[in-house]
């Protein structure tokens, strides 16, 4: 394989991921997922959209600073003041990038813009001319383009590129395309755009029609050679190409994808469970690649075949993601040097004092579930705090039943102080929500409410995702329990502790911060 069939994975995870309803990240929680994707290996991050938010803009340009390796990205309308703003937040980063857009497609012009095509043309060059001014790296991206008439597309890549764009990307911003035509387009682009070997081609596929991966590939099989694509497949609407499956595809079937990336097989599953757990938008279980079926054999057939040799129904290994790395489960009679152990088996690194807190709750959940698994450490490291939180939850009662009105009692720490308040509510979860705004006085709104089960059996943990949003702040709160009220209870305290620091403007206790071996 030689250099041509080098394909550069972009990830968009922090922009157009964060497209997806519900899956506002704050700069902390961008930054540790960007640092995440440069172990994973993705050769470009876009980390936002800076004019859309003042946070927006602080959370890129923090990434920007911090995190090497890959190229840094943000996106720009081609108007100045977007592209003076893009190139703020990205111009400390070791490789900047501007990615500036506009629409190519008549219905978007005419209806979304009112405005002629020649006026759009000339708008894309001058802002690929002025973007040019500040870095020689500038994509341009043509929005709708899979909508657009060809021969105008065909004249704003060639303007763009004479202007000085060296990424030509084409998305398929509605999931409209199928595969064959979307190949096609590629190739009639390599084809009949006389200086298009002077960029570099990309695509960028929306999921509405269930392709958006199979048109990925198509496109790189006919000469694209930068793909877009989310983390988890998340994003606007229906969500991006998911990164995971373009990747496997082209490991699992070089017959049919003899080409190469840059990414390192072993960090997809942590970086998978890490967007996850941050965006608070769960993996469905039968995700191609990632879902936690996709390793599981439940008819018969397919187990005594798997006993004999794996190859008769799997053919992604887990390991080969970094999905199996020396599993081993514990016990209460585990030793600290077992579950520290395990802990650096899946890359995770404490010191002293944190691996003294954490054994600790790591006692806890044992004396309650027989068997713990890496997944259940994975959810304690998300549960413990490292930092002092604000308030602490000493003790909490709650009741329900058919017959009952759902009350709670919660008593909380707040430094030498014990508060107790008591509330009624529509459920006990509710009812103890209620009863923590009166002792804390903050007035927060629930946006979202997630439950899941982190392993299998009745005496699972049970971990609770929820975002909450407080004046103009949105913040994600986790908790982890055998019991999913107590789960709740926690995930509501961490996010009213997160809100305390952030008005505090106090360090994070974020536990995904240097945690991992860099
Ligand atoms: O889907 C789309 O068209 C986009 C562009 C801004 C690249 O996200
Ligand atoms: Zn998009």
């Amino acid at each position: 394989m030689d250099n041509d069939n080098r394909v550069y994975i972009f990830d968009s995870t922090l922009r157009d991921g964060e497209q997806t309803p519900g899956a506002k990240l704050n700069a902390r929680e961008k930054l540790e997922i960007a640092r995440q994707l440069a172990r994973l290996g993705v050769d470009v991050i876009e980390a936002g959209f800076p004019i859309s938010s003042p946070g927006d803009f602080r959370a890129v340009q923090q990434i920007a600073r911090l995190v090497e390796g890959p190229v840094i990205t943000a996106l720009a309308r081609t108007v100045k003041e977007d592209i003076d703003c893009a190139w703020e937040s990205i111009k400390d980063a070791e490789k900047p990038r501007l990615h500036i857009f506009l629409a190519s497609s008549d219905l978007h012009m005419d209806k979304k813009l009112r405005k002629d095509p020649e006026v759009c043309l000339q708008e894309a060059v001058e802002a690929v001319r002025y973007a040019k001014s500040f870095t020689a790296d500038v994509e341009y991206s043509l929005e709708d383009a899979t909508r657009s008439r060809e021969d105008y597309i065909f004249k704003v890549i060639e303007a763009v590129i004479d202007a000085g764009a060296t990424v030509i990307n084409i998305p398929d911003t509605v999931g409209f395309a199928v595969p064959d035509e979307f190949g096609l387009l590629i190739k009639k682009i390599r084809t009949k755009v006389p200086n298009i070997h002077h960029a570099v081609l990309s695509v960028h596929c929306h999921n509405d029609l269930g392709l958006a991966v199979y048109n990925s590939l198509a496109a790189v099989q006919n000469g694209a050679r930068q793909v877009e694509c989310n983390i988890n497949g998340i994003g606007e609407r229906a969500g991006n190409a998911a990164l995971e499956e373009i990747v496997l595809a082209m490991v699992i079937r070089p017959d049919q994808f003899p080409f190469k990336t840059g990414i390192n097989l072993k960090e997809i599953y942590r970086t998978s469970r890490m967007v996850s757990k941050l965006t608070g938008i769960p993996i469905p279980v039968n995700k191609a690649v990632i879902g936690i079926n996709a390793f599981a054999h439940s008819s018969g057939i397919h187990q005594d075949g798997v006993l004999k040799d794996k190859r008769t129904y799997e053919i992604i290994n887990a390991d080969l993601i970094g999905g199996q790395a020396g599993q081993m489960i514990l016990t209460a009679r585990s030793g600290r040097h077992a579950v520290r152990h395990q802990l650096e088996e899946m890359h995770y690194e404490l010191d002293q004092e944190e691996f003294a807190t954490f054994y600790q709750s790591f006692l806890e959940l044992a004396d309650k579930k027989k068997e713990v698994y890496p997944e259940d450490l994975e959810a304690l490291l998300i549960d413990i705090s490292f930092a002092e939180p604000t308030y602490e939850l000493v003790y909490l009662q709650t009741v329900s039943g058919t017959k009952t009105v759902p009350a709670a009692v919660v008593r909380l720490k707040k430094g030498e102080e014990m508060l107790e308040e008591v509330s009624s509510g529509a459920g006990p979860i509710d009812a103890a929500y209620k009863a923590i705004d009166k002792v804390t006085g903050i007035d927060t709104r629930l946006e979202n409410y997630n439950l899941r089960a982190v392993t299998h059996g009745l005496d699972a943990l049970g971990e609770v995702s929820i975002k909450v949003t407080h004046e103009d702040k949105i913040i994600i709160g986790r908790g982890v329990s055998t019991d999913i009220i107590e789960a709740s209870v926690k995930a509501y305290l961490d996010s009213i502790n997160k809100l305390i620091n952030l008005q505090a403007n106090r360090n994070s206790n974020n536990i995904f911060r240097n945690r991992y071996r860099l």
